[in-house]
């Protein structure tokens, strides 16, 4: 198993506080995984089991995995953001009672700057051959801003990825050149069920992958 330095976590943590989100759920899988998965950031779901990928999305996702051959201990999973980003909204209840609560929602950039030395660190250590981004958030933490998901899914890109400089406060590029698959957030096919036929072609696709790249 791979894990980031008590260090690491503890400064993503204090970097992170001020803004409306909750716990640290800690990226997990083994120093030398087929693959890298990159998410979004943790949901309640993933706070309760305190492991990534564990609610309706992790269902999806684990099912993709399957799919391609692979389990949870065969790869890395990860996000941009390692805490759950929530936002407070109301909720009837069945006996009509109106109730506040919070809801899941994406990383600002703000956030995702807060924890980009975490997840630039697992990228360094880990090494892996191909790194899979789930979704927009992901995609453009590593690519840019720019990238949409839409128009690169199911492709396979070679090219530096974006590092947070600490010093110079912004992104920079890597010297180094990774191989970048982006498909879709497995949870996107529950708002949108076009989408699924696309993201199973993605994952055909990236079958025929894996094994090639190093
Ligand atoms: N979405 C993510 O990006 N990560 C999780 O762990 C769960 C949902």
């Amino acid at each position: 198993m791979y894990k980031i330095s008590e260090e690491l976590a503890e400064l993503g943590k204090r970097r992170i506080e001020g803004y409306p989100v909750e716990g640290f759920v800690w990226g997990s899988g083994p120093k030398n995984p087929a693959i890298m998965l990159v998410g979004e950031a943790p949901g309640e779901n993933e706070l309760e089991t305190g492991i990534p990928f564990t609610g309706r999305a992790g269902k999806e996702l684990m099912a993709s995995l399957e799919s391609v051959g692979l389990a949870r201990e065969d790869v890395y999973i990860t996000s941009a953001v390692r805490s759950r980003p929530y936002k407070w909204g109301t909720k009837k209840k069945r006996n009509g009672e109106i109730i506040e609560r919070k809801y899941n929602r994406a990383p600002t950039k703000k956030e995702i700057i807060a924890h980009a030395l975490i997840l630039d660190t697992e990228i360094r250590d880990i090494h892996p051959p191909l790194i899979v981004t789930l979704g927009n958030i992901g995609l453009q933490r590593l690519i840019g801003p720019k990238a949409k998901v839409t128009e690169l899914h199911g492709v396979l890109i070679e090219s530096p990825i974006q590092y947070w400089d600490d010093e110079e406060s912004c992104f920079k590029e890597t010297a180094d050149v990774y191989h970048i698959f982006p498909t879709f957030h497995p949870a996107s096919v529950f708002y949108n069920p076009a989408v699924r036929e696309l993201k199973d072609e993605d994952w055909r696709r990236l079958k025929e992958l894996l094994g090639k790249v190093k």
